[in-house]
Protein backbone atom coordinates (compact mmCIF):
# COMPACT_ATOMS: atom_id res chain seq x y z
CA UNK A 1 0.00 0.00 0.00
CA UNK A 2 1.58 2.96 -1.24
CA UNK A 3 0.31 7.19 0.60
CA UNK A 4 1.16 8.73 -2.05
CA UNK A 5 -1.13 10.57 -4.08
CA UNK A 6 -2.43 9.18 -7.72
CA UNK A 7 -5.37 7.46 -8.70
CA UNK A 8 -6.37 4.68 -6.38
CA UNK A 9 -7.63 1.71 -8.10
CA UNK A 10 -10.14 -1.51 -6.86
CA UNK A 11 -9.11 -5.34 -7.44
CA UNK A 12 -11.28 -5.43 -10.34
CA UNK A 13 -9.25 -2.48 -11.61
CA UNK A 14 -11.98 0.16 -11.37
CA UNK A 15 -10.06 3.61 -10.03
CA UNK A 16 -11.73 5.88 -7.88
CA UNK A 17 -14.02 8.48 -9.57
CA UNK A 18 -17.11 9.93 -8.11
CA UNK A 19 -18.01 10.83 -4.74
CA UNK A 20 -21.19 11.40 -3.73
CA UNK A 21 -21.29 12.79 -0.21
CA UNK A 22 -24.74 12.51 1.69
CA UNK A 23 -24.74 15.86 3.82
CA UNK A 24 -27.70 15.04 5.78
CA UNK A 25 -30.43 11.62 6.52
CA UNK A 26 -32.89 13.73 6.60
CA UNK A 27 -35.91 14.71 3.71
CA UNK A 28 -39.07 16.38 3.87
CA UNK A 29 -40.44 13.73 1.45
CA UNK A 30 -41.25 10.22 2.31
CA UNK A 31 -41.09 8.41 -0.68
CA UNK A 32 -42.37 5.29 -0.61
CA UNK A 33 -38.96 3.38 -2.64
CA UNK A 34 -37.37 5.23 -0.30
CA UNK A 35 -38.20 6.29 3.65
CA UNK A 36 -41.48 4.86 3.71
CA UNK A 37 -43.37 6.68 6.48
CA UNK A 38 -43.84 3.33 8.12
CA UNK A 39 -40.40 2.71 9.26
CA UNK A 40 -39.04 6.58 9.22
CA UNK A 41 -41.86 8.10 11.16
CA UNK A 42 -41.93 10.72 14.56
CA UNK A 43 -39.77 7.97 16.69
CA UNK A 44 -37.37 7.38 14.21
CA UNK A 45 -33.64 8.59 14.97
CA UNK A 46 -31.75 10.34 12.90
CA UNK A 47 -28.23 11.84 13.40
CA UNK A 48 -27.42 14.20 15.77
CA UNK A 49 -25.74 17.76 14.75
CA UNK A 50 -22.82 16.81 16.33
CA UNK A 51 -22.59 13.02 14.62
CA UNK A 52 -22.75 15.32 10.90
CA UNK A 53 -19.22 16.38 9.60
CA UNK A 54 -18.51 19.94 9.70
CA UNK A 55 -18.55 21.66 6.16
CA UNK A 56 -14.75 22.11 7.28
CA UNK A 57 -14.47 18.24 7.53
CA UNK A 58 -15.93 17.45 4.54
CA UNK A 59 -14.09 19.90 2.34
CA UNK A 60 -10.66 18.20 3.80
CA UNK A 61 -12.30 14.81 2.95
CA UNK A 62 -13.33 15.78 -0.51
CA UNK A 63 -9.33 17.11 -1.16
CA UNK A 64 -7.81 13.36 -0.20
CA UNK A 65 -10.11 12.01 -2.38
CA UNK A 66 -9.16 14.79 -5.32
CA UNK A 67 -5.91 13.29 -4.73
CA UNK A 68 -6.87 9.83 -5.80
CA UNK A 69 -8.49 10.47 -8.42
CA UNK A 70 -11.96 11.75 -8.11
CA UNK A 71 -13.11 14.43 -10.36
CA UNK A 72 -16.87 14.30 -10.41
CA UNK A 73 -18.41 14.95 -6.56
CA UNK A 74 -22.22 14.90 -5.85
CA UNK A 75 -23.64 16.37 -3.10
CA UNK A 76 -26.90 14.29 -2.16
CA UNK A 77 -29.25 13.24 1.20
CA UNK A 78 -31.54 12.62 2.33
CA UNK A 79 -32.48 16.27 1.28
CA UNK A 80 -29.16 18.68 0.84
CA UNK A 81 -31.33 21.38 0.65
CA UNK A 82 -32.22 21.08 4.21
CA UNK A 83 -28.58 21.21 5.30
CA UNK A 84 -28.37 24.72 6.46
CA UNK A 85 -26.23 27.33 4.37
CA UNK A 86 -25.34 23.94 1.97
CA UNK A 87 -24.35 26.95 -0.12
CA UNK A 88 -21.44 27.73 1.73
CA UNK A 89 -19.98 23.83 1.58
CA UNK A 90 -20.46 24.09 -2.18
CA UNK A 91 -19.06 27.11 -2.51
CA UNK A 92 -15.99 25.83 -0.68
CA UNK A 93 -15.77 22.55 -2.98
CA UNK A 94 -15.96 24.39 -5.93
CA UNK A 95 -12.54 25.47 -5.25
CA UNK A 96 -10.74 22.23 -5.14
CA UNK A 97 -8.69 22.34 -8.32
CA UNK A 98 -9.05 19.09 -10.19
CA UNK A 99 -12.59 18.76 -9.65
CA UNK A 100 -14.50 18.53 -13.49
CA UNK A 101 -18.28 18.45 -12.05
CA UNK A 102 -19.99 19.27 -9.27
CA UNK A 103 -23.35 19.00 -8.60
CA UNK A 104 -26.36 17.60 -6.52
CA UNK A 105 -29.67 15.47 -6.20
CA UNK A 106 -32.53 17.13 -4.39
CA UNK A 107 -36.31 16.58 -4.41
CA UNK A 108 -36.53 20.72 -5.46
CA UNK A 109 -38.87 21.51 -3.03
CA UNK A 110 -36.68 24.60 -1.53
CA UNK A 111 -35.34 24.96 -4.88
CA UNK A 112 -37.14 28.19 -5.78
CA UNK A 113 -35.75 29.97 -3.15
CA UNK A 114 -32.13 28.50 -3.44
CA UNK A 115 -31.25 28.09 -6.71
CA UNK A 116 -29.42 31.35 -7.48
CA UNK A 117 -27.23 30.97 -4.31
CA UNK A 118 -25.89 27.55 -5.40
CA UNK A 119 -25.11 28.78 -8.90
CA UNK A 120 -23.65 31.84 -7.01
CA UNK A 121 -21.35 29.33 -5.05
CA UNK A 122 -20.21 27.11 -7.85
CA UNK A 123 -22.57 24.71 -8.59
CA UNK A 124 -22.49 23.63 -12.22
CA UNK A 125 -26.09 21.79 -12.93
CA UNK A 126 -28.45 19.97 -10.68
CA UNK A 127 -30.54 16.94 -10.31
CA UNK A 128 -34.14 16.61 -9.69
CA UNK A 129 -36.11 13.46 -8.43
CA UNK A 130 -39.97 13.94 -9.49
CA UNK A 131 -41.74 10.67 -9.68
CA UNK A 132 -45.26 11.73 -11.49
CA UNK A 133 -46.78 15.01 -13.12
CA UNK A 134 -50.40 14.68 -11.59
CA UNK A 135 -50.60 15.50 -7.95
CA UNK A 136 -52.14 12.19 -6.83
CA UNK A 137 -49.87 9.68 -7.93
CA UNK A 138 -47.12 12.13 -6.93
CA UNK A 139 -48.66 12.61 -3.42
CA UNK A 140 -49.06 8.72 -3.29
CA UNK A 141 -45.03 8.77 -4.54
CA UNK A 142 -43.50 10.74 -2.32
CA UNK A 143 -46.15 10.69 0.51
CA UNK A 144 -46.13 14.42 1.32
CA UNK A 145 -48.55 17.52 0.85
CA UNK A 146 -46.14 19.01 -1.42
CA UNK A 147 -47.67 19.82 -5.19
CA UNK A 148 -45.59 19.10 -8.19
CA UNK A 149 -45.94 22.67 -9.19
CA UNK A 150 -43.40 23.15 -6.48
CA UNK A 151 -40.93 21.13 -8.53
CA UNK A 152 -41.79 22.33 -11.34
CA UNK A 153 -40.92 25.44 -10.14
CA UNK A 154 -37.78 24.53 -8.46
CA UNK A 155 -36.63 22.78 -11.66
CA UNK A 156 -37.30 26.47 -13.59
CA UNK A 157 -35.11 28.37 -11.00
CA UNK A 158 -32.25 26.12 -11.65
CA UNK A 159 -32.73 26.62 -15.01
CA UNK A 160 -32.90 30.23 -14.99
CA UNK A 161 -29.90 30.33 -12.63
CA UNK A 162 -28.21 28.59 -15.09
CA UNK A 163 -27.80 25.40 -13.51
CA UNK A 164 -29.04 23.36 -17.06
CA UNK A 165 -29.61 21.38 -18.60
CA UNK A 166 -31.26 19.93 -15.00
CA UNK A 167 -31.71 16.27 -15.36
CA UNK A 168 -35.00 14.69 -14.09
CA UNK A 169 -34.96 11.23 -12.17
CA UNK A 170 -38.24 9.37 -12.47
CA UNK A 171 -38.09 6.42 -10.54
CA UNK A 172 -40.79 3.47 -11.73
CA UNK A 173 -42.13 1.31 -9.44
CA UNK A 174 -45.25 -0.40 -10.67
CA UNK A 175 -48.54 -0.22 -9.77
CA UNK A 176 -47.84 2.79 -8.62
CA UNK A 177 -46.60 5.54 -11.10
CA UNK A 178 -45.69 3.78 -14.42
CA UNK A 179 -48.93 5.67 -15.76
CA UNK A 180 -46.88 8.49 -15.81
CA UNK A 181 -43.78 7.57 -18.09
CA UNK A 182 -45.74 9.19 -20.97
CA UNK A 183 -46.89 12.44 -19.59
CA UNK A 184 -43.32 13.48 -18.28
CA UNK A 185 -41.78 12.74 -21.22
CA UNK A 186 -44.18 14.48 -22.88
CA UNK A 187 -43.58 17.36 -20.64
CA UNK A 188 -39.62 17.45 -20.51
CA UNK A 189 -39.50 16.71 -24.40
CA UNK A 190 -38.35 20.02 -26.02
CA UNK A 191 -37.46 21.17 -22.53
CA UNK A 192 -33.80 21.03 -23.21
CA UNK A 193 -33.89 19.19 -19.89
CA UNK A 194 -33.21 15.72 -19.86
CA UNK A 195 -35.37 12.91 -18.35
CA UNK A 196 -34.35 9.54 -16.81
CA UNK A 197 -36.30 6.62 -16.06
CA UNK A 198 -34.65 4.18 -13.13
CA UNK A 199 -35.54 1.08 -12.18
CA UNK A 200 -36.86 0.48 -8.61
CA UNK A 201 -33.96 -0.81 -6.83
CA UNK A 202 -33.19 -3.22 -3.46
CA UNK A 203 -31.64 -0.50 -1.56
CA UNK A 204 -32.01 -0.61 2.29
CA UNK A 205 -34.08 -3.34 3.31
CA UNK A 206 -37.19 -0.71 4.29
CA UNK A 207 -39.30 -0.72 0.98
CA UNK A 208 -40.44 -3.83 0.50
CA UNK A 209 -38.77 -4.55 -2.86
CA UNK A 210 -39.62 -7.26 -4.83
CA UNK A 211 -38.90 -7.70 -8.40
CA UNK A 212 -42.42 -7.61 -9.68
CA UNK A 213 -42.58 -4.18 -8.98
CA UNK A 214 -39.66 -3.38 -10.73
CA UNK A 215 -41.06 -1.73 -14.54
CA UNK A 216 -37.55 -2.91 -16.88
CA UNK A 217 -36.04 -0.93 -18.87
CA UNK A 218 -36.74 -2.57 -21.67
CA UNK A 219 -40.72 -1.72 -20.71
CA UNK A 220 -40.05 2.00 -20.28
CA UNK A 221 -38.06 2.51 -23.73
CA UNK A 222 -40.96 0.42 -25.71
CA UNK A 223 -43.66 2.45 -23.81
CA UNK A 224 -42.05 5.80 -25.03
CA UNK A 225 -40.77 4.28 -28.39
CA UNK A 226 -44.19 3.58 -28.86
CA UNK A 227 -45.23 6.51 -28.79
CA UNK A 228 -42.44 8.91 -29.74
CA UNK A 229 -39.94 6.77 -32.01
CA UNK A 230 -36.43 6.87 -30.01
CA UNK A 231 -33.03 5.68 -31.36
CA UNK A 232 -30.17 5.01 -28.59
CA UNK A 233 -27.07 7.75 -28.42
CA UNK A 234 -22.92 6.57 -27.26
CA UNK A 235 -22.41 6.99 -23.49
CA UNK A 236 -21.52 10.76 -22.56
CA UNK A 237 -18.42 9.00 -20.54
CA UNK A 238 -17.15 5.70 -20.20
CA UNK A 239 -19.20 3.98 -17.22
CA UNK A 240 -22.09 6.31 -17.39
CA UNK A 241 -25.11 5.18 -15.89
CA UNK A 242 -27.63 5.91 -18.16
CA UNK A 243 -28.82 4.18 -21.42
CA UNK A 244 -29.56 7.36 -23.24
CA UNK A 245 -31.52 7.85 -26.64
CA UNK A 246 -32.57 10.67 -28.53
CA UNK A 247 -36.16 11.70 -29.99
CA UNK A 248 -36.16 10.51 -33.79
CA UNK A 249 -37.84 13.79 -34.05
CA UNK A 250 -35.12 16.46 -32.53
CA UNK A 251 -37.27 16.74 -29.17
CA UNK A 252 -34.12 15.91 -27.23
CA UNK A 253 -33.46 12.63 -25.64
CA UNK A 254 -34.47 10.15 -22.58
CA UNK A 255 -32.14 8.16 -20.32
CA UNK A 256 -32.90 4.96 -18.50
CA UNK A 257 -31.09 3.57 -15.86
CA UNK A 258 -31.31 -0.06 -15.99
CA UNK A 259 -29.37 -1.16 -12.06
CA UNK A 260 -31.74 -4.43 -12.18
CA UNK A 261 -32.02 -5.69 -15.39
CA UNK A 262 -28.49 -4.49 -16.82
CA UNK A 263 -26.38 -3.75 -13.70
CA UNK A 264 -22.86 -1.59 -14.37
CA UNK A 265 -20.64 -2.36 -11.73
CA UNK A 266 -18.20 -3.23 -14.11
CA UNK A 267 -17.32 0.41 -14.62
CA UNK A 268 -18.43 1.84 -11.28
CA UNK A 269 -16.17 4.36 -10.09
CA UNK A 270 -18.40 5.47 -7.07
CA UNK A 271 -17.45 5.98 -3.62
CA UNK A 272 -20.18 7.30 -0.62
CA UNK A 273 -19.75 9.35 2.81
CA UNK A 274 -22.52 9.41 4.27
CA UNK A 275 -23.46 12.24 7.04
CA UNK A 276 -21.91 11.06 9.48
CA UNK A 277 -18.73 10.36 7.85
CA UNK A 278 -18.90 6.53 7.07
CA UNK A 279 -17.62 5.50 3.96
CA UNK A 280 -19.10 3.18 0.98
CA UNK A 281 -17.57 1.32 -1.53
CA UNK A 282 -21.36 0.06 -2.52
CA UNK A 283 -24.60 1.17 -2.51
CA UNK A 284 -25.70 -2.38 -1.33
CA UNK A 285 -23.13 -2.36 1.37
CA UNK A 286 -23.93 -3.45 4.78
CA UNK A 287 -21.11 -1.64 6.82
CA UNK A 288 -19.08 1.57 6.42
CA UNK A 289 -15.68 2.63 7.38
CA UNK A 290 -15.78 5.45 9.38
CA UNK A 291 -13.87 8.33 8.53
CA UNK A 292 -14.66 10.71 11.19
CA UNK A 293 -12.97 9.16 14.30
CA UNK A 294 -9.34 9.01 12.89
CA UNK A 295 -10.75 12.61 11.36
CA UNK A 296 -11.68 14.05 15.23
CA UNK A 297 -8.53 11.99 16.55
CA UNK A 298 -6.17 14.07 14.59
CA UNK A 299 -5.09 11.75 11.50
CA UNK A 300 -2.88 13.53 9.27
CA UNK A 301 -3.75 14.23 5.21
CA UNK A 302 -1.48 11.25 4.65
CA UNK A 303 -2.62 8.98 6.58
CA UNK A 304 -6.26 9.39 5.86
CA UNK A 305 -5.02 9.32 2.40
CA UNK A 306 -3.35 5.84 2.79
CA UNK A 307 -6.60 4.83 5.02
CA UNK A 308 -8.72 5.39 1.99
CA UNK A 309 -6.54 4.15 -0.54
CA UNK A 310 -6.20 0.87 1.34
CA UNK A 311 -10.27 0.77 1.47
CA UNK A 312 -10.55 1.41 -2.36
CA UNK A 313 -7.75 -1.62 -3.37
CA UNK A 314 -9.71 -3.95 -1.52
CA UNK A 315 -13.04 -2.96 -2.91
CA UNK A 316 -14.11 -6.33 -5.05
CA UNK A 317 -18.33 -4.92 -4.78
CA UNK A 318 -20.42 -5.72 -7.58
CA UNK A 319 -23.84 -6.18 -5.51
CA UNK A 320 -26.78 -5.71 -8.64
CA UNK A 321 -24.37 -7.97 -10.68
CA UNK A 322 -24.65 -10.86 -8.14
CA UNK A 323 -28.18 -9.79 -6.97
CA UNK A 324 -30.11 -13.13 -6.07
CA UNK A 325 -33.28 -14.46 -4.29
CA UNK A 326 -30.59 -14.85 -1.57
CA UNK A 327 -29.27 -11.62 -1.70
CA UNK A 328 -32.13 -9.80 -1.18
CA UNK A 329 -32.40 -10.58 2.47
CA UNK A 330 -29.05 -9.08 3.54
CA UNK A 331 -28.75 -6.21 5.24
CA UNK A 332 -28.28 -2.85 3.57
CA UNK A 333 -27.92 0.55 4.28
CA UNK A 334 -30.85 2.25 3.41
CA UNK A 335 -30.73 5.20 0.63
CA UNK A 336 -31.48 8.01 2.90
CA UNK A 337 -28.45 7.93 4.66
CA UNK A 338 -26.06 7.07 1.85
CA UNK A 339 -27.34 9.56 -0.65
CA UNK A 340 -28.88 8.39 -4.12
P1 LIG B 1 -24.85 12.07 -14.25
O1 LIG B 1 -23.59 12.48 -13.61
O2 LIG B 1 -25.75 13.22 -14.50
O3 LIG B 1 -24.70 11.16 -15.41
O4 LIG B 1 -25.60 11.37 -13.09
P2 LIG B 1 -25.53 9.90 -12.57
O5 LIG B 1 -25.62 9.01 -13.75
O6 LIG B 1 -24.44 9.77 -11.60
O7 LIG B 1 -26.93 9.83 -11.97
P3 LIG B 1 -27.55 10.09 -10.57
O8 LIG B 1 -26.55 10.41 -9.57
O9 LIG B 1 -28.65 11.04 -10.76
O10 LIG B 1 -28.08 8.66 -10.31
C1 LIG B 1 -29.30 8.30 -10.83
C2 LIG B 1 -29.77 7.05 -10.17
O11 LIG B 1 -29.06 5.94 -10.69
C3 LIG B 1 -29.57 6.99 -8.69
O12 LIG B 1 -30.58 7.68 -8.01
C4 LIG B 1 -29.62 5.53 -8.46
O13 LIG B 1 -30.98 5.12 -8.45
C5 LIG B 1 -28.92 4.98 -9.70
N1 LIG B 1 -27.52 4.80 -9.43
C6 LIG B 1 -26.56 5.76 -9.43
N2 LIG B 1 -25.38 5.25 -9.09
C7 LIG B 1 -25.58 3.94 -8.87
C8 LIG B 1 -24.73 2.86 -8.49
O14 LIG B 1 -23.56 3.03 -8.25
N3 LIG B 1 -25.31 1.65 -8.36
C9 LIG B 1 -26.59 1.44 -8.60
N4 LIG B 1 -27.04 0.20 -8.49
N5 LIG B 1 -27.44 2.43 -8.95
C10 LIG B 1 -26.94 3.65 -9.08
N1 LIG C 1 -34.70 2.63 -6.42
C1 LIG C 1 -34.20 3.46 -7.37
N2 LIG C 1 -33.82 4.71 -7.14
C2 LIG C 1 -33.97 5.17 -5.90
N3 LIG C 1 -33.71 6.36 -5.37
C3 LIG C 1 -34.03 6.33 -4.05
N4 LIG C 1 -34.52 5.13 -3.72
C4 LIG C 1 -34.50 4.38 -4.86
C5 LIG C 1 -34.85 3.05 -5.16
N5 LIG C 1 -35.35 2.23 -4.24
C6 LIG C 1 -33.14 7.47 -6.12
C7 LIG C 1 -34.15 8.40 -6.67
C8 LIG C 1 -33.84 9.71 -6.15
C9 LIG C 1 -32.44 9.55 -5.63
C10 LIG C 1 -32.17 10.39 -4.43
O1 LIG C 1 -32.33 8.21 -5.26
O2 LIG C 1 -33.85 8.57 -8.02
O3 LIG C 1 -33.86 10.63 -7.21
FE1 LIG D 1 -36.28 12.17 0.15
FE2 LIG D 1 -35.15 11.72 -2.22
FE3 LIG D 1 -35.57 9.69 -0.53
FE4 LIG D 1 -37.64 10.86 -1.70
S1 LIG D 1 -35.99 9.72 -2.74
S2 LIG D 1 -37.51 10.33 0.48
S3 LIG D 1 -37.00 12.96 -1.83
S4 LIG D 1 -34.19 11.39 -0.19
FE1 LIG E 1 -21.42 0.15 -7.93
FE2 LIG E 1 -22.43 -1.37 -6.01
FE3 LIG E 1 -24.03 -0.07 -7.73
FE4 LIG E 1 -22.57 -2.16 -8.56
S1 LIG E 1 -24.22 -2.21 -7.08
S2 LIG E 1 -22.84 -0.23 -9.63
S3 LIG E 1 -20.69 -1.87 -7.33
S4 LIG E 1 -22.66 0.86 -6.22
Amino acid sequence: MSTDRGPATDRFDRPLGDLRISVTDRCNFRCVYCMPREVFGPGFEFLSRSELLTFEEIHRLAGIFVDLGVDKIRLTGGEPLLRRDVDQLVGMLAGLAGLSDLTMTTNASLLPRKAEALRAAGLRRITVSLDALDDDVFRAMSDVKVPVSTVLDGIRAASEAGLSPVKVNMVVKRGANEDQILPLAEYFRGSGHILRFIEFMDVGNSNGWRMDDVVTAREIRDTVDARWPLEPLDPNYTGEVANRYRYRDGEGEVGIIASVTRPFCGSCTRARITANGELFTCLFSGTGHDLREPLRAGASDEELRAMIRGIWERRADRYSELRSRATVDLPRVEMSRIGG
